[in-house]
């Protein structure tokens, strides 16, 4: 039998987040500062350092491996790790979070490397509104990639969308015609305090999930799905539609007492919570052991002991975490 990895809460952690990069083609209002230093190469894990981490994630029980960024297909030979993570024998559910922009290009290829999902960010369906959000993105690039994710045979496509007020709470509506049309799920999310963002005021900019479900409950009769995933959606489904509606909702609904995840970032730091820096340098070990995986896995199954209970994301106070999303890719 496999091992497996128990937090002190009993949480049982089989879902790992592998950050690949702190680069993007974007820079999304909420994710981070309009000018931000990128990380040097160096201090970056090599695809074979992340490689080597998922294979000794996967022995220890882990069998849900999620890529993140930054844009994690703006590193290059990303298929590459791909294909291997596809490759390890107990990994059964291999993920990407994308905001798209090169899916056209590489959707079918990362079907044929073994992603079985993609998460999609999508924040608006109207090209002026997405180049302020993104601050520098076009929208149609996105479109073009959620139409190739489609056509591509993943096992599920789905939208993510970070709702702020007074910037995208109209097109609440709109976002989900656009995924019923398609059969795609979507997910709101309440915004969450990472870093400091000059002239990006949260407590104003929240939307709270309550408010969305409202507002769909105008149009849609919204039925709560039983299903469990151990993610931080709660579900609902429309019915007569292939869609479920997904709320993320770390201010209105905190979802940490199901936690079963961990994440690495970028630099290799393993991070027990999202929202609290109680973290394991796991670069060190790799590159301290480059022939010899144990004490890897010595160093991930003694981290556990470190898992705290959840986050304590304030609305209003200053963010007590000062790395920006594109740092652990949520
Ligand atoms: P699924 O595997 O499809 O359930 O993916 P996911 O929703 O876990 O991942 P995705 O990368 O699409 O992230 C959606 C949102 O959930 C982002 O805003 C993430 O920051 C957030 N999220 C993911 N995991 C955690 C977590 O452990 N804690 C918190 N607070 N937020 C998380
Ligand atoms: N709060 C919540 N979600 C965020 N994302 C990026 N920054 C934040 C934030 N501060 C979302 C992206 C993407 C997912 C990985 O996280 O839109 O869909
Ligand atoms: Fe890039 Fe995603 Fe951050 Fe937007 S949220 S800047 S797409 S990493």
């Amino acid at each position: 039998d496999r091992a497996t990895l128990v937090d002190p809460f009993g949480r049982r952690i089989d879902y790992v987040r592998l950050s690949i990069t702190d680069r993007c083609d974007l820079r999304c209002v909420y994710c981070m500062p309009e000018r931000q230093q990128f990380l040097p190469r160096a201090q970056l894990l090599t695809l074979e350092e992340i490689a080597r981490l998922g294979r000794c994630f996967s022995e220890l029980g882990v069998s849900r491996l999620r890529i993140t960024g930054g844009e994690p297909l703006m590193r290059r030979n990303a298929l590459w790790l791909f294909e291997q993570l596809g490759a390890l024998p107990g990994v059964n559910d291999l993920t990407l979070t994308t905001n798209a922009s090169q899916l056209a290009r590489l959707a079918p290829a990362l079907v044929g490397a073994g992603v079985h999902r993609v998460n999609i960010s999508l924040d608006t369906l109207r090209p002026a509104r997405f180049r302020a959000l993104t601050r520098r993105g076009e929208l149609a690039p996105t479109l073009a990639g959620v139409e190739a994710a489609l056509a591509a045979g993943f096992r599920r496509v789905s939208l993510n969308s970070v709702i702020l007020r007074g910037r995208n709470d109209d097109e609440v509506c709109d976002l989900v015609a656009f995924a019923i049309e398609r059969g795609l799920d979507i997910r709101f999310i309440e915004e969450m305090p990472l870093g400091t963002i000059t002239g990006h005021d949260r407590a104003a900019l929240h939307y709270p999930s309550e408010a969305i479900r409202a507002d769909l409950a105008r149009h849609h009769e919204l039925i709560p799905s039983t299903a469990h995933e151990g993610g931080p959606a709660r579900y609902f489904i429309i019915p007569g539609t292939a869609t479920r509606v997904g709320f993320i909702s770390p201010h209105s609904h905190n979802f940490c007492a199901d936690c079963n995840r961990v994440r690495v970032t970028t630099e290799g730091r393993l991070l027990l919570c999202l929202g609290q820096e109680h973290s394991v340098d796991l670069r060190r070990v790799l590159r301290a052991h480059p022939d010899d995986d144990q004490p890897v896995r010595r160093a991930i199954v003694a981290a556990m002991a470190l898992k705290p209970r959840g986050h304590d994301f304030s609305l209003v106070a200053p963010p007590h975490i000062r790395r920006h999303m594109n740092h652990t890719g949520g």
